[in-house]
C-alpha cells in the first residue's frame, strides 16, 4: 500500500495484490490511459463528483504508459485540485491489462475497479456495480450484452470479431468465459480479497479474464450498460491484440491448476464411452436386438451417465442456482448429446452398408471417433452458470 499522489515506475512488473486494505477507502478505481489527454480531465471530475456526492470514500488511480500526449502530466497537475486522485506513470512498459494490475497493486481500497479513460464507460453505473456487493458477490461486471445494454456504433466487422473471440473463449475456457455475458468487459469491480495473493499475469487487453480465471470467485453479478461513443482520440485496439487474446486464453488453458478440470471433462467422456460400449455389447450380442435399436439404447444410457457425472462431479463446484436452472442445464446436455447420437446412428448404418466391417467394430470406431468432441461441446456450451 502507498498513498503518494504521483509515482513514476521505471521497469519491473507487479503482479501481486496485497490482502490488507486501508479501512477508510472503499473503492480504488483504476483508469488505464494511453494518449487520453483530452478525455481525462472531464472523466476524473465526473467520477470524483459522483463518488463524493454518494459518500463513497474512494481513490482514483490513473495508470499511464508514458503517453506522448503527456496524459500523466495533465493528470498529475489535477492532483492538487482533486485529493482522491493518484497518478502512476509507467516508463518502458505497456499493455492495458498489466497497467490495471499495477494500479491495483498500489491501491488502498476494499474494492478494486477499472474504467476506461475515454468516457466510453458511463460513470453512473459504478453505483449500481457497488450495490451488487450487498449480495455477497466477488465481482460486479458492466455488460454490453444484457437486455438494456449495447454497442451502438460498432462496425459489423468489429461485432463479428467480438462474437468470434467470445465463442473461441467459450470453447477453450468455458468455466471462465462462460461465467459472464460480456467477458471482454473492461469495466468492473472486484472484491480485493478474491484476488489478493493471486499471481496475475495477463497478456493484452482482457483483465477480466485473468480475474475470473485466477481469482477466488464464487458469485458474479452483472449490470447492463450502453458502450458510449469515444469523446476524443481513437481506440488503441489493433490486430495484434487479437493475438494477445489468443495467447492469454492458451496461457490460462495450460495452467496446471486448471488442468484438473480438463481431466474431469475427459474422465466423464471416457467413463460414458465404456458404459455405452459394454451396454451395447450386452443388448446386441446377448439380448439380440438389432443394431440401430441397440446403439440408440446404449447411447442414451451413456448420455444419462454423462449427465449425472457432469452434475455430480465435473461441475460439482458450480451448483445451479435453483431447480429450473439445473433442469435446463441437464436438458441442454441431453439435447446436444441426443443430436450427436442421431448423427452416430446414421454414420453406423452408412458404414455397415458401405463397408464389410463387422457391426461391433463399426460401433466402436464411430463411438470412439465422435465421443470426445461431442462431450466437450455438449457440456461446455450448455454449462454456463450465468446463461440467460
Ligand atoms: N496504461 C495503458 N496502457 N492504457 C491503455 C493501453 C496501454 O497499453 N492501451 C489502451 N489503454 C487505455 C486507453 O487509453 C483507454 O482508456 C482504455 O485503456 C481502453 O482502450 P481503448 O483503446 O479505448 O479500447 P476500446 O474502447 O476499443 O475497448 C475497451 O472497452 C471495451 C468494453 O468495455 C477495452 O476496455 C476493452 O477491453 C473492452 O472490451
Ligand atoms: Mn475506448
Amino acid at each position: 500500500m502507498s498513498t503518494e499522489s504521483f509515482i513514476c515506475l521505471d521497469g519491473g512488473q507487479v503482479n501481486q495484490i496485497a490482502s490488507d486494505h486501508h479501512p477508510e477507502v472503499t473503492l480504488s478505481l483504476v483508469i488505464p490511459t494511453f494518449n487520453e489527454a483530452e478525455n481525462i480531465p472531464t472523466l476524473i471530475r465526473r467520477l470524483n463528483h459522483l463518488l463524493d456526492e454518494n459518500h463513497i470514500s474512494h481513490e482514483l488511480i490513473v495508470v499511464d504508459d508514458d503517453s506522448p500526449d503527456k496524459t500523466w502530466e495533465i493528470a498529475r497537475e489535477m492532483t492538487e485540485e482533486i485529493s482522491s486522485l493518484r497518478v502512476i506513470r509507467r516508463v518502458g512498459e505497456s499493455g492495458l491489462a498489466t497497467a490495471v494490475v499495477c494500479g491495483w497493486a498500489h491501491a488502498n481500497g476494499k474494492f478494486l475497479g477499472v474504467i476506461d479513460g475515454d468516457g466510453q464507460h458511463p460513470p453512473e453505473l459504478l453505483l449500481d456495480l457497488l450495490s451488487k456487493f450487498d449480495e455477497e458477490v466477488e465481482v460486479a461486471v458492466a455488460s454490453r450484452h444484457l437486455p438494456g445494454g449495447g454497442v451502438p456504433n460498432w462496425s459489423s466487422m468489429r461485432r463479428l470479431l467480438s462474437k468470434g473471440a467470445q465463442a473461441l473463449g467459450l470453447l477453450l475456457l468455458p468455466g471462465t468465459v462462460g461465467r459472464v455475458t460480456d467477458p471482454m468487459s473492461g469495466y468492473f469491480i472486484v472484491d480485493r480479497k478474491a484476488i489478493a495473493g493471486c499471481d496475475l499475469q495477463p497478456v493484452g487487453y482482457k483483465i477480466l479474464l485473468e480475474v475470473l480465471a485466477r481469482g477466488k470467485i464464487n458469485k458474479v453479478a452483472e449490470s447492463p450498460y450502453y458502450f458510449q461513443l469515444r469523446e476524443s482520440g481513437s481506440s488503441k485496439v489493433r490486430a495484434i491484440h487479437y493475438l494477445h487474446y489468443l495467447r492469454h486464453l492458451l496461457r490460462l488453458r495450460v495452467d496446471p491448476l486448471r488442468s484438473q478440470a480438463l481431466v474431469r471433462y475427459f474422465g466423464v467422456s471416457l467413463i460414458a464411452l465404456v458404459i455405452d460400449a459394454v451396454f451395447f455389447f450386452w443388448i446386441f450380442e446377448g439380448v439380440g436386438w438389432n443394431l440401430t435399436r441397440s446403439a440408440l439404447l446404449s447411447g442414451e444410457v451413456g448420455i444419462i451417465f454423462t449427465i449425472l457425472l457432469l452434475d455430480l462431479w465435473t461441475f460439482a463446484g458450480r451448483p445451479a442456482r435453483n431447480f429450473t436452472d439445473r433442469f435446463r442445464r441437464l436438458l441442454g446436455v441431453q439435447i446436444a448429446l441426443g443430436i450427436l447420437l442421431v448423427g452416430r446412428l446414421i454414420l453406423i448404418n452408412a458404414l455397415i452398408t458401405w463397408t464389410t466391417l463387422e457391426a461391433f467394430t463399426v460401433f466402436l470406431i464411430v463411438l470412439i471417433g465422435t465421443s470426445p468432441t461431442g462431450h466437450l461441446l455438449g457440456s461446455r456450451l450448455t454449462w454456463r452458470p450465468t446463461r440467460r
